[in-house]
């Protein structure tokens, strides 16, 4: 496969189990036709790490946010932090932010009043959110609806109704690895609605990986085979989608290359 032009628009490169290799890794991905990467943060420190790398890769992008499975790291002033992390010339989005009721439903008010104020922050500074969504999809829609940001729900995973709904919106519908899992059925449906210029492909790395290297770490590089099982449920060559997910990316991110 000497697929090129792929933009994970969603990883992970903080997470501990790259540890032991990733200036390897990171240097080997333009080889595999990695041409961008948005390096996600989920609290200070972590969209810190992720504007290091953006500094040390031409091809990585960071983006700076507050996970909403990470309240304990939240500062008491994480709209103001959050302004300094996006002061970074190479910080082009908010996120990961978002709402999870999946694993936090106790935490629902906490989570809804830190997703607010961080898609207040990103309509100032004109900049794209990018977000997460589990099992919180109606107060997901909700916000969306009343913000109206920029940006990218990531994983998607909602109907395909509420993909219509955010695709009105505007905004950009991210899809990755669990499109090739055999019990995959709601992000396969939503795969055939998405037109060609709202669709982003990502990893989710270390997480999500695709099929057949299920239960490995993910990296940038596994998207060849997220993008060819895509490409297979839309009816289209692999290639090309990777081509215009990686415009659609530079086109929301304001990268331009
Ligand atoms: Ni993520």
């Amino acid at each position: 496969m000497s697929l090129y032009n792929i933009f994970d628009a969603h990883a992970h490169y903080d997470d501990a189990r790259f540890s032991d290799d990733l200036p390897e890794l990171l240097t080997a991905l333009p080889a595999k036709g990695v041409v961008g990467v948005i390096s996600c943060g989920v609290n200070t420190e972590t969209s810190q790490f992720a504007a290091h790398l953006a500094a040390t890769y031409d091809y990585i992008y960071a983006a700076a946010g507050f996970h909403p499975l990470n309240l304990a790291d939240v500062p008491e002033n994480p709209t103001e932090i959050l302004r300094e992390l996006l002061k970074n010339p190479k910080t082009v989005a908010v996120g990961e932010i978002g709402l999870d009721y999946y694993y936090e439903k106790a935490t629902r008010d906490a989570q809804l009043r830190l997703f607010e104020q961080q898609l207040q922050v990103a309509n100032e500074l004109s900049l794209p959110v990018i977000v997460h969504d589990r099992e919180a999809h109606e107060d997901t829609l909700r916000l969306l609806k009343q913000y109206k940001p920029r940006g990218v729900v990531h994983c998607f995973s909602g109907s395909v109704e509420m993909a219509k709904e955010v695709l009105k919106l505007g905004m950009y519908i991210g899809l990755g690895g669990a499109v090739t899992f055999k019990n995959a059925v709601k992000p396969v449906e939503v795969a055939k609605i998405v037109p060609q210029d709202r669709l982003l492909v990502e990893t989710d790395a270390p997480y999500m990986t695709p099929v057949p290297f299920r239960g490995k770490r993910c990296d940038s590089g596994h998207i060849a085979y997220t993008a060819a099982r895509l490409s297979e449920i839309r009816g289209e060559d692999t290639q090309a989608l990777l081509d215009y997910t990686a415009e659609n990316a530079r086109r929301l991110f304001g990268i331009n290359m």
